[in-house]
């Protein structure tokens, strides 16, 4: 196990994608556990997706804040050069982490700009104001699609990752290569972290899950890509956080190349197939009321090929992480998509 350098506990921290899935669960979980800490988010609430459902995580962390300094939130682009370096010099963050980005594999064929303009020129400025206002621990969010169509599973960080299928995967990738750059150069400590399907309540809408339930519950006919042979590993949001919060605490030694620099994967390492994800998904809708007893799942499934830019299995190799901070996401499909589905019931008023 690796040695905590950093100590979260009175620490001035810069989250950007605040209002975002992940942000916002990290946000909620470092207020909650270190009252000490000054939180800055930024996030520009863009409408990629539902916007509400943003701003409900934004009132979501409102609740859990326990004074007006823990948390405030600036609402504006890590694309914007000016309001990032007048962020770093008025608020002066010690750790840094990185969510804000243009997610999603298939958007991106249609709207590469978006992810140019936020996934690179955004993380370009970040990485810049670390350089002129140093920090402790930059953390960024990378993702599994890194790996692109490599055949070797589990993935591993230690593969090869210059095969990226989607330029979503080309942005992540890069932010790993501008990353390394700036550590070598300017002594910037910084963690990549290789998401895996991130799941859990108040998700994403354009995820495969959320737009299934919401499907489902229209009477409309689901497609299971690659006929239902696509295996992911689904991990759940606090366990993503729990992640997030072990890595932030330790910032990279040097490496052989005189980097202070580190890559994780953070999956629950045990895939599963897609068909029996919407079969327990739909159980689990079922119970929680949000579909009537009687659903004729069988009837709203349809089985399609592939989608360009997808990738058949994705499945991480986690002994990383667990051996440097002890820890490995465990929360089972079940149990995490129950709480989606009591939380999407909650929230729809159904
Ligand atoms: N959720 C997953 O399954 C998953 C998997 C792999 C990687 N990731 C990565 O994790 C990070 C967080 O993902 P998420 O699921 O919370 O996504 P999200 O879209 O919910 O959150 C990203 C947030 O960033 C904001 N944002 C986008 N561009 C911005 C910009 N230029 N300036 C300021 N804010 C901007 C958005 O408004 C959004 O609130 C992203 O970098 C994503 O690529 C997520």
């Amino acid at each position: 196990m690796l040695t905590k350098n950093i100590d979260l506990s009175n620490k001035r921290i810069l989250v950007t994608g605040a209002a975002g899935f992940i942000g916002a669960n990290l946000v909620m979980e470092l207020v909650k556990r270190y009252p000490g800490c000054k939180v800055l988010g930024i996030d520009n609430v863009n409408n990629y997706y539902d916007v509400q459902i943003k701003e409900y995580r934004l009132d979501c962390i409102a609740e859990v804040v326990q004074d007006d300094d823990q948390f405030e939130l600036v609402r504006g682009s890590i694309a914007d050069r000016e309001l990032i370096d007048r962020v770093f010099t008025e608020f002066r963050p010690e750790v840094v982490v990185n969510l804000a980005a243009q997610a999603g594999v298939r958007y991106s064929i249609e709207n590469p700009d978006a992810y140019i303009e936020s996934n690179i020129i955004g993380f370009y400025n970040i990485l810049e104001a670390c350089r002129h206002n140093p920090v402790e621990h930059f953390v960024y969010a990378s993702s599994s699609s890194v790996y692109g169509a490599n055949k070797k599973i589990p993935y591993s960080v230690e593969d090869k990752v210059d095969n990226p299928v989607s330029l979503y995967a080309a942005t992540k990738k890069s932010n790993e290569l501008l990353a390394h750059s700036y550590s070598k150069l300017y002594g910037i400590p910084s963690t990549g972290l290789r998401f895996f399907t991130v799941y859990g309540p108040a998700g994403r809408p354009d995820m495969a899950y959320f737009g299934f339930t919401n499907k489902l519950l229209k009477g409309e006919t689901i497609k299971i890509f690659n006929f239902g042979n696509c295996k992911r590993d689904f991990t759940f949001v606090d366990d993503i956080v729990e992640g997030v919060i072990s890595v932030m605490q330790v910032a990279p030694a040097e490496n052989e190349n005189g980097a202070r620099y580190k890559v994780y994967n953070i999956g629950n390492n045990d895939p599963v197939n897609l068909l029996d994800f919407v079969d327990i998904l739909q159980q689990e809708l079922i119970s929680a009321g949000v579909l009537p007893e009687d659903y004729d799942f069988e009837a709203h499934k349809e089985l399609v090929p592939m989608q360009p830019g997808d990738v058949e299995v994705t499945y991480a190799d986690v002994t990383a992480l667990q051996e440097d901070f002890g820890f490995r996401p465990d929360t089972p499909l079940r149990e995490g998509l129950r709480s989606f589905a009591k939380w999407y019931k909650e929230y729809y008023r159904i």
